[in-house]
């Protein structure tokens, strides 16, 4: 019997989705480029499960059923060309390849448009939820041809995440439009990340808790309205010790965070398409400042920190809550302000619901603020702020975030993604921002022309008479 599916990669990921798959019943062929690490996986995780393992690219193509269905579960660049080159003389038209890596979209975008041409079908997915969510559900981010899509769909379903709206994949849109979706998924969660990171580095230095009561707070609010799953490992990794210390975890993991480059990529597409996200921008300039250590501790003999104890209070962590909600919120309001103008740039027609709805269950965003903001998410509402509730929503917190700001800057502590998220608010609620002065400039210094506010063009005037002869 052939199988029903094909995949290629079997680091972790890509192993935890091939057992996921063949434990819904599907025959799966699966290939990795070097042999050894197919002979581990069967030996040591395939089971029961229909996994047939190839060592030859072009058996393990034969091995599959027609039009054949191709998952990629490589590292993101040169690797997935690579594969593909690899498969290419041994596909037919119809065949479809999935690319379920986070590929950068314009890649997508290059890829699809050369295998159309060939008449290969091609899904650039996002795959998100780690290693657990592969194996026991993930959300699932595909775009390309509806086609393409189709082939596939009943697969998918039922290998993603599910929550009391439906599995946790839809079809995201055209082309690159499930990796671009993918790609603003992790902005977001790199900023959620640096919020809560903020709220512990106050809890910290400032409150002067140790993790364990840090722990208990977090899995406190993990109950109410900042429920989600980033909140729930947060609240795990306090409480964890290290073996070999018997210290807090936390507290012996060097403080410099590494990327991949989604989060740098959600900014720059943001910079291109010039949608603000002030937060995910500086949820990644803060991974980057975390690298200088060696600067950082050089320049913290240079300079004392101000810094107080501010005891712990009911009132004080009702207010952390709130302003990490506001936060959270705020990455959510830019990240889905940038789907909806990639989708109208470069007509993906996503359904902006959808991917709220895809978001509910199995990937690292998935919390129960997703629920209240689906309700106002429109193309006419992308950034969420254009309804009353959501301003309410905000409105409310807004004191709450104000006294942790002030908190923070008292103590000089460095909170980039809240402060963020306040001046976003502020900014985009201010009817008279003084970019007038900033036009009078350009027009001053390089005659960039400005417009007026009581008659229609644009104009110049010469600033200092006399100047230029
Ligand atoms: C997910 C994650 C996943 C991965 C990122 C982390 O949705 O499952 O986002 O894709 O953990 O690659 O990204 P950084 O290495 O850039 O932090």
């Amino acid at each position: 019997m052939k199988s029903h599916i094909g995949l290629i990669g079997l680091a972790v990921m890509g192993q935890n989705l091939a057992l996921n798959i063949a434990r819904k019943g599907y025959k799966v062929s699966v290939y990795n480029r070097t042999a050894q690490r197919t002979e581990m996986f069967v030996k040591n995780r395939v089971r029961n499960e229909e996994i047939e393992a190839h060592y030859d690219i072009k058996k393990f193509v034969e091995s599959l059923e027609k039009p054949r269905k191709i998952i990629l579960m490589v590292k993101a660049g040169k690797p997935v060309d690579d594969t593909i080159s690899q498969l290419l003389p041994y596909l037919e038209p119809g065949d479809l390849i999935i690319d379920g890596g986070n590929s950068h979209y314009m890649d997508t975008e290059r890829r699809y448009e050369e295998l159309s041409k060939k008449g290969i079908l091609f899904l650039g997915m996002g795959v998100s939820g780690g290693e657990r969510g592969a194996l026991h559900g993930p959300s699932l981010m595909p775009g390309g041809s509806k086609e393409a899509y189709a082939l596939v769909e009943e697969i998918l379903l039922k290998i993603a995440a599910k929550t009391d709206d439906g599995p946790c994949c839809t079809y995201v849109g055209e082309r690159s439009a499930g990796h671009f979706v993918k790609m603003v998924h992790n902005g977001i969660e790199y900023t959620i990340m640096q919020a809560i990171a903020e709220i512990y580095h106050i809890m910290r230095d400032v409150m002067k808790l140790v993790p364990e009561e840090m722990s208990q707070i977090f899995e406190e609010w993990n109950k109410g309205e900042l429920n989600s799953f980033l909140i729930e490992i947060t609240y795990k990794i306090l409480r964890k010790k290290d073996e070999e210390t018997g210290r807090p975890m936390v507290d012996v993991i060097l403080d410099k965070a590494e990327q991949k480059g989604t989060g740098k990529w959600t900014s720059q597409a943001a910079l291109d398409l010039g949608i603000p996200t002030p937060s995910i921008n500086l949820a990644v300039v803060e991974r980057i400042i975390s690298h200088f250590k060696n600067e950082r501790v050089k320049l913290s003999k240079l300079y004392n920190k101000k810094r107080n104890t501010v005891q712990k209070s009911d009132n004080l962590i009702k207010d952390l809550e709130n302003a990490l909600f506001f936060a959270m919120l705020a990455a959510f309001s830019q990240g889905m302000w940038l789907i909806a103008e990639a989708s109208e740039e470069f007509n993906y027609n996503i359904d902006l619901p959808e991917v709220l709805r895809i978001w509910k269950g199995g990937c690292i965003i998935r919390a129960r603020l997703i629920d209240t903001i689906r309700k106002h998410v429109s193309y006419n509402n992308a950034y969420l702020l254009g309804s009353k509730e959501m301003i309410s929503l905000l409105e409310d917190r807004l004191d709450s975030l104000k006294r942790v700001l002030r908190m923070a800057v008292d103590n000089e502590i460095p909170v980039p993604a809240m402060s963020s998220a306040y001046n976003y608010f502020m900014s985009m609620t201010e009817e008279k921002l003084p970019a007038n002065l900033i036009q009078a400039q350009r027009d001053f210094f390089g005659a960039h022309m400005f417009q007026r506010i009581d008659k229609e063009g644009v104009f110049h005037i010469d600033w200092e008479e006399g100047e230029i002869v």
